[in-house]
């Protein structure tokens, strides 16, 4: 079955950019991807690539390239599914804040309201491909929903995950280590994985496209991420036993690391882990493996999370205890918001957890992102629900220039590992801070010794300090 017209029902993160580029890559098919958000629709249809509502390198040029060729941004949701052969749900499935799970389990109401949509206007047979990141045995529910339309289409569900890191999202795209496709065992069903491999094989080498069956697919998502979380939160376990022992994280990542059974990547020790996706995924593995009684598996991986948050609260207590054990009404400046470089994203950002402690101590904080606004780090605080947005509003600033942002400040915390950090004229930071300075480096990216000669007081994670 060849595909002619896709629909992607979720213009996010994931959907927007793994929808450019399959519309780049496949020039003669049509992408539509549709949305509820409206502002979000204009703005990926903004004439100024700019201001497209996802920032990552190379996005851009993708997007200016195929949109309006074959790739086209929508609000008009039915259409676009009516029309389409292949339809990838792309939608959000955050932690549930309600009810049975809340706190764990994945909200699938989204989901299901698009399966729903799916059922009620399709008229042609259609492959539904969840690319959300979604429990496993979910497409179970998808067949049960698009099989009860009393109208005889025939809908093969697959479960295509996406493995984009945010920041990279372009590059892993086109060059991706693998693309994942699980599908039902029947005729039918591999043939619609085949409809699905065609597509990739467009630029994917057919040996870095496994096929497997639903719900190993499903479960490998979740897997995936959450064993990449599970490496970060051991190397800032480990973290904490170097600032003790005078041992070098990096060196013991460096050394770990060169054992080609542990492999150097995703070793690097930090203020903690964030993003949508980690904690998220981790805490619905816990559900799962809760949900069938399997609780030393449940609490095997809650220790991830668990460490983590102990990574973050850590951080902030460093500051506090740094600074004799009080930080009320003391400047303290960050250095980015983002829960990583290259994003605008702030989603789980270890930032505003650090910054939601250092504020019921009173702190009165200022923050620089260079891609994060004022607007998007009051609403992550608010979010929280831990104080009137009045004040927050009165404790964070949020400036547009790093030299603002930290002059008057008694200490400067780095929580994202932006690059330009380093370039910095860190002599004019320092002669503009309250002396003794302190600077808390969550990511270790600065350049310690020369800070120390500056006149800095450095604490950076996983080191021992040693003034
Ligand atoms: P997102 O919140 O950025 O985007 C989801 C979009 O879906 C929103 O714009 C929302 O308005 C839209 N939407 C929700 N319900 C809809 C409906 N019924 N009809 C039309 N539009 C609807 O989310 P995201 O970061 O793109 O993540 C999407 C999924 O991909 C999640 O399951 C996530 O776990 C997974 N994932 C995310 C990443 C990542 O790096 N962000 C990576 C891999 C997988
Ligand atoms: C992650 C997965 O990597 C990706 O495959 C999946 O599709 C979505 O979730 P993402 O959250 O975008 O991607 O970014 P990632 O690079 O994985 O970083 C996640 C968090 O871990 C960030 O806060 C990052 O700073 C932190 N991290 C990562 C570390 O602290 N140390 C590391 O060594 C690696």
């Amino acid at each position: 079955m060849k595909i002619k017209k896709i629909c992607c029902i979720g213009a996010g993160y994931v959907g927007g950019p793994t929808m450019a580029v399959i519309a780049k890559k496949c020039p003669e098919i049509q992408v539509t991807v549709v949305d509820l958000n409206k502002e979000r629709i204009a703005a990926w249809n903004d004439t100024d690539v700019n201001n497209i509502p996802v920032y990552e390198p190379g996005l851009g040029d993708i997007v200016a390239e195929a949109r309006g060729r074959n790739l086209f941004f929508s609000t008009q949701v039915d259409e676009a599914i009516q029309e389409a052969d292949m339809v990838f749900i792309s939608v959000n499935t955050p932690t549930k804040t309600y009810g049975e799970g809340k706190g764990q389990a994945a909200d699938l109401k989204w989901i299901e309201l698009c399966a729903r949509q799916i059922a009620r206007v399709s008229t042609t047979d259609k492959i539904i491909v969840e690319k959300s990141t979604l429990p496993v045995r979910t497409a179970s529910t998808l067949k049960d929903i698009l099989s009860h339309t009393g109208n005889n289409i025939n809908f093969q569900i697959l479960s295509n995950p996406e493995f984009l890191a945010e920041g990279t999202a372009v590059e892993d795209l086109l060059s991706p280590d693998r693309v994942l496709i699980g599908g039902d065992p029947s005729p039918k069903g591999q043939a619609a994985v085949e409809a699905l491999v065609e597509i990739y094989s467009t630029w994917v080498p057919t040996e870095r496209i496994l096929t497997t069956n639903l719900w190993s697919s499903e479960l490998s998502k979740l897997t995936a991420n959450a064993f990449l979380a599970q490496r970060v939160s051991s190397i800032n376990a480990i973290s904490e036993i170097c600032e003790v022992t005078e041992a070098d994280v990096n060196e013991v990542s460096r050394a770990i690391g060169s054992d080609s059974r542990v492999g150097p990547k995703f070793l690097k020790a930090s203020v903690g882990f964030g993003g949508s996706c980690f904690q998220k995924d981790i805490l619905n593995l816990v559900y799962i493996a809760r949900t069938y009684g399997l609780n030393e598996v449940a609490n095997y991986w809650e220790q991830v999370i668990i460490m983590n948050d102990h990574q973050k609260r850590r951080f902030a207590k460093k500051v506090i205890s740094s600074l004799y054990n009080t930080v009320s009404g003391k400047k303290i400046a960050f250095l980015g918001w983002a829960f990583k470089k290259d994003t605008n994203d702030t989603r789980e950002s270890a930032a505003i957890y650090v910054a939601d402690h250092l504020l019921n101590e009173n702190a009165e904080l200022s923050v620089f992102d260079p891609k994060v606004t004022a607007q998007q780090v009051y609403t992550d605080l608010d979010y929280l629900g831990t104080r009137e947005s009045t004040k927050n509003a009165s404790l964070v600033t949020v400036t547009k220039d790093p030299y603002e942002t930290c002059k008057g400040s008694h200490a400067v915390a780095v929580l994202t590992e932006w690059d330009e950090f380093n370039s910095y004229d860190w002599q004019k930071i320092y002669d503009n801070m309250l002396k003794p300075a302190y600077v808390f480096d969550g990511r270790d990216i600065l350049e310690t010794e020369k800070l120390k000669a500056i006149g800095f007081r450095v604490y950076t994670i996983g080191k021992t300090q040693t003034q």
